[in-house]
């Protein structure tokens, strides 16, 4: 129902300042959270504008605030920000976390991203809130709120894998960027994109996670009428760690530089394991041509089989008529 909806919203904007507040105001979140912050780089500016924070490190500190503040049990344990115990007791599901917000395309809070302090197998690296009435992880695109003005304005959105990648090429200056948040991508994301801009541009990391993902995340864009372009990073780095090392100016130019078309970038990695063996490339071709016969616009499918052929170094006609069967399989 729309109160409902309302009250989780309520409730998670309250923690989200909360945990803030928490960051910029308390010891503990000073020399935990917002130190963790600083050595990874990020401005106290960066920090503000995607109003990170941090839980504190106590089971049920802040649910015991909300609670004395008015808020329901009900609610709480609804938006994802605590939990309910079997015993009854009441425990915050991010304590001990610094935090990433996740924000509707106006700006509203909708859940949260919890990062551990010190990476160990115990835990998980992240913990997302649940899916409730507000949040739908597979209909939300992390960055959007803060990327979507430069969307428009660079007519092209860069879609990362995680949330530091989206703040710190926010923060170098490359503000067209968006998350799906290690989640699979999803048409619904793709939709929310296709508002802004037709351009999608894939950086995941360089990683064979990274890579099987982009594959993925091609076909699906073509499917959707979409151009999708693709950059992979080196070995091990991803968009955050690489803007760490280098210069914004020379991010930029590597960013554009290095995004190739899907069908170069297809073409390189699965011709270095084909080899040079003619089954071998007739198998990369018939998977290029396979992405190709999703695009749903005769005219944009006729120019990206021809550059297939030409890269590829095949005659048209043939991949013409695997092209016509694959279409008559699709429809
Ligand atoms: N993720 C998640 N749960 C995990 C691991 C990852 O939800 N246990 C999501 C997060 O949104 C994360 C994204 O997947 O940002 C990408 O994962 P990964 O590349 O492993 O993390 P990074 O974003 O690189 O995180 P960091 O740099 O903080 O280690
Ligand atoms: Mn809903
Ligand atoms: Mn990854
Ligand atoms: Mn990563
Ligand atoms: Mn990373």
């Amino acid at each position: 129902a729309a109160t409902e909806r309302e009250s989780l919203h309520i409730i998670s904007e309250y923690a989200q300042k909360y945990f803030e507040d928490q960051l910029w105001n308390s010891d503990e979140g000073r020399s935990i959270g917002l130190s963790y912050f600083k050595e990874r780089g990020f401005t106290e500016e960066t920090i503000k504008s995607f109003h990170l924070g941090y839980s504190p490190n106590g089971r049920g500190v802040f649910s015991k605030e909300a609670l004395s503040k008015g808020y329901v049990e009900e609610f709480l344990v609804k938006s994802g920000v605590s939990i309910k115990r079997d015993n009854g007791e009441l425990v915050d599901r991010f304590w001990g976390r610094v935090m990433f917000p996740i924000h509707s395309l106006s700006g509203r809070t909708l859940g949260f991203g919890g990062r551990v302090l010190r990476s160990d197998a115990k835990t998980a690296k992240y913990l997302n809130s649940p899916e409730s009435e507000i949040y739908h992880k597979s209909k939300i695109l992390y960055g959007l709120y803060q990327a979507k003005t430069h969307v428009v304005k660079a007519d092209k959105c860069l879609l990362v894998e995680g949330y530091t990648d989206v703040i710190s090429l926010s923060q170098a200056g490359i503000k067209n960027v968006v998350s799906s948040s290690g989640t699979a991508l999803t048409v619904e994301q793709i939709r929310l994109v296709r508002r802004l801009t037709n351009n999608i541009t894939i950086l995941y990391d360089g990683d064979a996670a990274g890579i099987k993902a982009s594959f993925r995340g091609i076909d699906l864009i073509l499917e959707e009428g979409l151009n999708v372009r693709v950059l992979l990073f080196p070995d091990g780095e991803d968009p955050d760690s690489f803007a760490r090392k280098h210069p914004a100016h020379e991010l930029e130019d590597f960013i554009n530089e290095e995004e190739t078309d899907f069908i170069r970038f297809k073409a390189k990695l699965l011709m270095a394991d084909a080899k040079n063996d003619p089954i071998g490339k007739a198998n990369v071709i018939r998977d290029i041509v396979q992405s190709i016969a999703l695009i749903p616009d005769d005219i944009s499918r006729d120019v990206y089989l021809r550059e297939c052929a030409s890269i590829m170094d095949m005659e048209e006609k043939v991949l013409y008529s695997e092209l016509a069967q694959l279409r008559k399989k699709h429809i």
